[in-house]
């Protein structure tokens, strides 16, 4: 899935822009963070994205649709899943293969292959056996799961996590980043909104958003050694980063910026 937008205009109500002049272009098959600061308009423009908010202005071209035409709407609904924050508004259904099965029965998949698709479904998100659980007695982590379980059985190839971790005890934050690196090898395309830049740093591309804007675009070497943009956005900047500009002031230069914790103590041994 490619998402080309174009001068992206946004607004609630008439005096509050929330995306103005927004333009980025997300590759396909790739995984991609949308990082920024609480506020900033991430969520907003996820749901512009999905075609669930109409923009004032601009336009957003998915694989080649325009997502303001039917076809568009249509191609977006066939091929694209989210899961929320918080997961409780997702779920139609009490008991877990229910709720899966109603997206099924949308999506008009035959009953004989129904069966299959759930199982195969809650074993990619480690739920195997969970089919016939009440899902108001799963944990915050389990219910993550069971909405991206949702959406795998639906074979949906865009799936867009929306601060999905952020509510985890760090176990379930761990499970669900495996269930995402598990997606990654499968080539799917796959969103993820942060404020955190560390979960930026593995991701293929990044959608670097400030107020109202997306001020920068690029992968992580391109866009996370540049401190006054992370500075503009308000967000972290990651540790491996402050040392590498700390020591440059020290006049100690390391060769490349490094941007995980390995990187950083490879790059202080090559020192000479
Ligand atoms: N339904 C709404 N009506 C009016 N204003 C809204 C609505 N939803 C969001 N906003 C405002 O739009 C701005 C952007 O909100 P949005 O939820 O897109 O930010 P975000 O980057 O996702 O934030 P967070 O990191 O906290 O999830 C905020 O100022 C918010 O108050
Ligand atoms: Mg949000």
């Amino acid at each position: 899935m490619a998402c080309i937008a174009s001068e992206l205009y946004f607004q609630y109500n008439k005096n509050q822009p929330i995306l103005e002049n927004v333009n980025f272009s997300i590759p396909a098959g790739k995984y991609t963070v949308i990082l920024g600061k609480n506020g900033c308009g991430k969520s907003t423009l996820i749901k512009v994205i999905m075609g669930l908010l109409p923009v004032s202005d601009g336009k957003v071209i998915v694989n080649n649709f325009d997502i303001s035409t039917q076809k568009g709407i249509f191609y977006l609904r066939k091929h694209f899943g989210i899961v929320f924050q918080n997961p409780d508004n997702q779920f139609v259904s009490p008991v877990l293969e229910d709720d899966i099965r109603f997206g099924l029965d949308n999506h008009k998949i035959s009953k004989s292959e129904q069966a299959a698709r759930i199982e195969d479904a809650l074993n990619q998100v480690y739920l195997q056996g969970f089919e016939k659980r009440n899902i108001a007695t799963l944990s915050g982590g389990q219910k993550q799961r069971a909405a991206i379980a949702g959406i795998l059985a639906l074979e949906e190839d865009v799936l867009i996590f929306d601060e999905a971790t952020s509510m985890l005890d760090p176990d379930g934050k761990t499970k669900m980043i495996q269930c995402i690196k598990d997606l990654r090898s499968k080539k799917r395309s796959i969103i993820m909104v942060t404020q955190n830049t560390e979960d930026a740093v593995d991701a293929d591309y990044i959608l670097l958003m400030a107020e109202h804007q997306v001020i920068a675009e690029g992968t992580p070497k391109e866009i996370l050694p540049n401190i006054a943009l992370l500075k503009k956005a308000g967000v972290q900047i990651p540790f491996p980063i402050k040392v590498y500009y700390d020591l440059k002031h020290q006049g100690i230069a390391l060769n490349n910026c490094p941007l995980t914790n390995q990187d950083l103590f490879e790059a202080i041994c090559n020192l000479n």
